[in-house]
């Protein structure tokens, strides 16, 4: 017999179901309490708040585990492509060779956008931030695809809305890029594979053959893999409550753009590169730097230390870190904010502060390094995220709109004035 939660208030108890799910992650549902009983839950920032079930991505923080579909993220990392987990996380199974060649195809034929966002495009001052354009420029895609906009999209146009994303999100993330540095867009060239196609729209001059390098096609790859989902987070379960009001697949992800746009979410990468160049910019010493993290009277925090959920480490993190030796040495790159960030790792965790407390180096401590390697501009970073967390975005929207979930719609607690009658403007 499956376990019941009994939940006793003001004498009176009610029994709860228990949910369990398939990796034995246990829940209480709550949601006869307020119709039985007339209570809410209280939980600031749904730190214990499951808002969904989903079979989408499995994270264990203590064990340091992380799967898509099943899948651990070592094995996907090592020898899967970015498109092929792509369509693992949005139809749930990895692609047959056919399967995954008639997926990249059909990607391939969308990659163009129509030559009026060109004008949207044109009308963003220089100095816009990339991730502004991008989440407008994808919101835009509405107004193009109008069709999108059908709540009760068939499965075939719901595909057509998740391909055209997937194809048209590197074109326009590369034209955002484009755009800050004030030099005409790049065309995507569709004999090219996802990656190097992205690359290609960044960095090909229109004089000269853009050649993509393997190395850092293979770095790429890498990164948006390790970015492709992370279960429920703010940018994640902003899509899925957006896309719960029956908003467009567009809509939905361009409301996740913005929230990974913050600081406190997808901006941790570009953090540590600005700490790692202050700290060379300082003399080089990072065992200041450790003594300024451990100051509690100094706000300074080790950028790209510490996780809400992964407490021994952060399985995204090794694999980069291997990726980063590999790509500077492919590359025949010397930088030396690699050598501080190497020692400051190993300062910090023989440190009894950052041992105590768990902290190890996040999946953000090296993608940054990597980004610098392969010429990606700094205010590109969160974009870079963006490219590699949307086809999580999408698998979570799709999910979200076939499980039929109802509209998120959550209580407070108010805290406000009782009720008080009106004061006429002579009297206050
Ligand atoms: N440097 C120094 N001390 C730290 C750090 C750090 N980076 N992170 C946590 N602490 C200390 C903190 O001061 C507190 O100490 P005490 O118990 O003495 O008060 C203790 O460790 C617990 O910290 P917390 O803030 O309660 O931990 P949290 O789980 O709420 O915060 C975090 C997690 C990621 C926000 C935090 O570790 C942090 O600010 N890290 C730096 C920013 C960063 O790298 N963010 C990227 C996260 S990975 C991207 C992703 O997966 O989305």
């Amino acid at each position: 017999m499956s376990d019941i939660a009994e939940i006793t208030l003001e004498g009176k108890s009610y029994q709860m179901p228990v949910v369990v799910g398939t990796e034995d992650e246990k829940a209480i549902d709550i949601s006869s309490l307020r119709s039985a009983s007339g209570y809410i839950t209280l939980d600031a920032g749904y730190k214990n708040t499951g808002a969904t079930t989903s079979a989408i991505t499995f994270l264990d923080g203590e064990k340091g585990i992380l799967r898509y579909r099943g899948y651990p993220i070592e094995q996907l990392a090592e020898k899967s492509s970015f498109i092929e987990v792509a369509y693992l996380l949005i139809y749930g199974s990895l692609p047959t060779t056919a399967e995954l060649q008639d997926f990249s195809d059909r990607i391939s034929r969308h990659t163009l956008v129509n030559e009026d966002m060109r004008k949207i495009l044109d009308g963003f001052p220089s100095a816009a931030h990339p991730m502004g354009i991008l989440s407008a420029l994808v919101s835009s895609l509405t107004a193009f695809y109008p069709e999108s906009l059908k709540s009760n999209q068939s499965d075939e146009e719901m595909e057509l809305s998740i391909v055209r994303l997937m194809a048209k999100m590197p074109t326009i993330a590369a034209w955002s890029y484009k755009n800050s540095v004030g030099h005409p867009v790049n065309y995507p060239k569709n004999n090219l594979d996802y990656c190097s196609n992205f690359m290609h729209m960044m960095f090909a001059y229109p004089t000269e053959t853009y050649e993509t390098n393997p190395v850092v096609v293979d770095a790429l790859n890498k990164l948006l893999i390790l970015h492709a989902d992370h279960e429920q987070n703010c940018s994640t379960s902003t899509v899925r409550l957006v896309g719960s009001a029956h908003a467009s697949l567009y809509s939905s992800v361009s409301a996740g753009i913005s929230a990974l746009w913050g600081p406190l979410h997808g901006g941790a990468n570009q953090a540590v590169i600005e700490m790692l160049e202050a700290i060379k910019a300082d003399g080089g010493d990072s065992k200041k730097f450790i003594e300024k993290a451990k100051d509690k009277n100094d706000p300074f925090r080790l950028m790209g230390f510490g996780h809400r959920v992964y407490k021994n480490f952060d399985p995204r993190a090794k694999i980069i870190k291997k990726s980063a030796d590999e790509v500077l040495a492919a590359l025949g790159v010397k930088d030396p904010i690699l050598n501080i960030a190497k020692e400051l790792e190993e300062a910090a965790l023989n440190d009894p502060y950052f041992v105590e407390r768990k902290l190890y180096p996040n999946v953000d401590f090296y993608s940054g390094i990597i980004y610098r390697a392969i010429g990606i501009p700094t205010n590109m970073f969160t974009v870079m995220f963006a490219l590699g967390r949307l086809p999580g975005w999408i698998a979570q929207w799709k999910e979200m709109r076939e499980n039929k979930e109802p509209i998120g719609r959550p209580r407070q607690v108010y805290v406000g004035e009782t009720e008080r009658n009106y004061i006429d403007m002579e009297k206050r």
